[in-house]
Formats: structure tokens, C-alpha cells, sequence
């Protein structure tokens, strides 16, 4: 199985910190914000890490991650133009092949250890796996977009089945207006090698990106996406909002 970490994007939500500096070396708590993610997939047991970034700032990550990672090796994939999630993934088809991969947006915080969780993806020969985190129905849930229109952040879950235990996720939203459920999709993704024939597929969403909920939706249609609750903190940094929340989280977590 590949470990990858998605570092594209403009980080334009995090306004002045990334007017010339990557978004993913932007500081969060006591490192750089690339730190989080790398730690997540250690957790899986990965120690070979590709990572996909914009031309733009492929020199400073590489000599960021080159100066404090001997304990890793690195492959880089460079995105020309940032296209969304599910472009930055296509890129990495010539180095997973057809083996299985574990996706993970540079900007997300998870503190959960996801040791074993490979093994239990193998075993139970799914499509997709997918991780999900409950958020409160309060202002956490939505932002107001650019044309002025109020939206979940985040992918939200439509699920069934909840009551009889044997929960199934029936449809993915991208940021919808009407929230079906206070479920967010995070960005940690387990794919077979299907995931590339399914990139192919894509034509560009509302905000004009290759959406990866419209790869997650194909696996739903095909009856292969399971999924996982996230147990402790989540949260994207990558906004002044949400990058605040994550440091208040540390710094309570440094003091316990
Ligand atoms: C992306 C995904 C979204 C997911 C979120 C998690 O959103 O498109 O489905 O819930 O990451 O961080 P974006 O960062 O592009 O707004």
C-alpha cells in the first residue's frame, strides 16, 4: 500500500500567512502544518511518503521534509495547476500501479493512530474506506461562500441504517446548502487502484475543481465504500478559524 500526503492548492483561505509561503509550511502549535499529516501516516506504518505539491513551492517542501526527515523517503509528484483533490491524487497512478493507497489532505489534523487500520482494509477487500467525524450543528458546520451563499465546510454523509448497527453511507455532498447530516467526510482516504479509472471519469464541479466526493459517490454506486469514525480531535487547518481551533486543541493536549 502507497501512503500519500495531497500538498496542492493556494491556501488563498489562510489570506496573508501563504502571500509567499506554502500553506503546508505555515506554523500550526510548535511546527509546520506538512508535520500533522506526516505523523498520521506514520501511524499506518508508512515510511515511503509521496507527496503531491504545486509547482510554485516543490523546492522549499523539498528541502524542508530532506532536512528533517531522515527517518522517511519521499517521491514528489508536481501539480501545474491546482484542479482539486482528485486531480493532485491521478497524479500519483504511475507510482501506486495497482497497488492500494492511503490518501491524506496536507492540511488535516487527526489525533487518532490509525495503526492496524491497513491490515483491516486489506482484509476486508473494500473498494474505499472513507473516515467521518460528527461535528456540532452550530457555526463549525457551515461557512458563507463567495457569492454570499451559506454551505457546510466540509463533504457531508448521507447515512442509513444507523439504528439496526449496520450503518452504510448512502450519498456524499460537497459543501452542500442543505446538509443531510451533521457527518463531515475527512480528508483521509483509502482507494484500491480503481481510484484512477474513477479520476478519468470526472468533469469539474461548481467550484470548478475534480471533486474527490463525486470518486466517493462512484464506490457508493458500486456497493464497495466502507467507512470509520473518527474517536478523537479533527479538524482542517487551513483557515484562520480552523488552524486557531487545532492550536487551541495542543496546546490544551501539552498541558495534560
Ligand atoms: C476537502 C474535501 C471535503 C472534505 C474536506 C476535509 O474540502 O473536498 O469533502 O470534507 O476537504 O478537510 P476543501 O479543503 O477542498 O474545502
Amino acid at each position: 500500500m502507497k501512503g500519500i500526503i495531497l500538498a496542492g492548492g493556494k491556501g488563498t483561505r489562510l489570506g496573508l500567512l501563504t502571500s509567499v509561503l506554502n500553506k503546508h509550511l505555515v506554523g500550526v502549535g510548535d511546527r509546520p502544518m506538512i508535520e500533522y499529516p506526516l505523523s498520521t501516516l506514520k501511524s499506518f506504518g508508512f515510511d515511503d511518503i509521496s507527496i503531491v505539491t504545486g509547482y510554485e513551492h516543490v523546492g522549499i517542501i523539498v528541502q524542508y521534509l530532506t532536512e528533517n526527515h531522515d527517518d522517511l523517503n519521499f517521491t514528489y509528484k508536481v501539480q501545474k495547476e491546482a484542479g482539486g483533490i482528485a486531480q493532485a491524487l491521478g497524479l500519483t497512478k504511475d507510482i501506486c500501479k495497482n497497488d492500494k493507497l492511503v490518501a491524506i489532505l496536507g492540511d488535516n489534523y487527526f489525533e487518532d493512530d490509525f495503526n492496524g487500520v491497513k491490515e483491516k482494509f486489506e482484509e476486508y477487500n473494500l473498494g474505499a474506506m472513507l473516515f467521518l467525524k460528527k461535528i456540532d450543528y452550530n457555526d463549525d458546520l457551515y461557512y458563507v461562500d463567495k457569492d454570499g451563499i451559506k454551505r457546510a465546510k466540509y463533504g457531508i454523509a448521507e447515512l442509513s441504517g444507523m439504528e439496526a448497527g449496520k450503518g452504510r453511507i448512502i450519498s456524499i455532498e460537497e459543501k452542500p446548502k442543505n446538509p443531510k447530516s451533521n457527518y463531515a467526510i475527512t480528508g483521509l482516504y483509502m482507494y484500491d487502484s480503481t481510484v484512477f479509472d474513477k479520476i478519468k471519469k470526472l468533469k469539474p464541479s461548481w467550484r470548478g475543481e475534480y471533486e474527490i466526493t463525486d470518486v466517493n459517490n462512484m464506490y457508493i454506486e458500486e456497493g464497495r465504500l466502507g467507512f470509520n469514525f473518527v474517536k478523537g480531535f479533527w479538524s482542517d487547518m487551513g483557515t484562520p478559524e480552523t488552524k486557531i481551533k487545532t492550536e487551541e486543541f495542543l496546546r490544551k493536549k501539552s498541558k495534560t
